[in-house]
């Protein structure tokens, strides 16, 4: 697991985020179809399955193993229209990373609640409800040297758009959780990132968080050192928070995203985070 890379004196924690697997299946079956997945199909038979290259899972795997990390916090999207066959793709690649030595988390994107039948029947959970932090989110785990995690909810099914929502008490719950976590920086992870524009990406209002604004502004004000690493737009970007100077925003590009996938390595320290991306 630690083959030949060392971990420097003041890192705490290493930790890999992945993102965005995308895992996907066609499937023109009609009882399949009878929702909003008939436009996930199209969409993928048109575009997704040439930018989601799943041909390399297995060297992606190994140079996961060989980053020297203890833990991978994979921050959700496995599916693409939360389809068991999916889920059991992404299982299998989680499988393989535990099997490798790594202690992996996982929570739910936007595509695995892709369609309303999908979530009432707890595909995400039945499938990876065993990578998941605990029964239900917000959630915090320590991890080994001592980085307190906080994983965000905020993932609903929609009829069209890709829109999130966090409720103003689950807000409450997060702010609580940061702010009485053990001494030192936190991590704090979530699908949907809480900046809607970086230098690398600007969000459409249909692809948002819903209430994005009011959970920066409680992480801010926990006065707690904070990075929020998020998924979704496929894009890596680092970005300190222009109003709330103790808080970082990471997002992380898909993991299989042709020709610029790859995932980013935090290093975790008694004082802050060094992030850097890996292509
Ligand atoms: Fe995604
Ligand atoms: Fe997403």
């Amino acid at each position: 697991m630690t083959d030949g890379v060392e971990k420097p004196d003041d890192v705490r924690d290493r930790v890999l985020h992945i993102t965005d697997l995308h895992f996907w299946r066609l499937s023109w079956s009609p009882r399949r179809l009878a929702n909003k997945r008939l436009l996930g199909m199209l969409n993928l038979r048109l575009r997704r399955r040439r930018i989601f290259d799943l041909s390399g899972r297995e060297q992606m795997a190994e140079s996961l193993a060989r980053e020297g990390a203890a833990t991978v916090i994979a921050g959700g999207d496995f599916s693409t229209t939360a389809l068991e066959e999916e889920f059991q793709q992404a299982f299998a690649f989680l499988k393989t990373l535990e099997e490798r030595g790594l202690k992996v988390f996982a929570i739910p994107g936007n595509h695995d609640v892709y369609t309303f039948e999908a979530t009432r029947r707890g595909c995400f959970e039945k499938h990876l409800g065993a990578f998941m932090p605990g029964g239900r989110l917000p959630a915090r785990v320590v991890l080994p040297g001592g980085t307190p995690v906080v994983f965000v909810p905020g993932v609903r099914p929609n009829l069209l758009s890709s829109r999130g929502n966090i409720l103003p008490k689950e807000i409450t719950q997060t702010a609580h959780l940061v702010a009485e976590a053990p001494p030192g920086p936190v991590l704090v992870v979530g699908h949907y990132p809480l900046l809607f524009r970086t230098t690398a990406y600007a969000q459409r209002p249909m692809h948002r968080l819903g209430h994005a604004k009011t959970l920066r502004a409680a992480l801010g004000d926990t006065g707690r050192t904070v990075l929020y690493l998020a998924g979704h737009v496929h894009r890596f970007s680092e970005t300190r928070d222009d109003r709330y100077p103790n808080l970082t925003h990471v997002t992380t590009n898909a993991l299989f995203y042709k020709g610029r996938g790859g995932y980013t390595v935090v290093e975790c320290t008694d004082t802050g985070f060094r992030v850097e991306a890996k292509v």
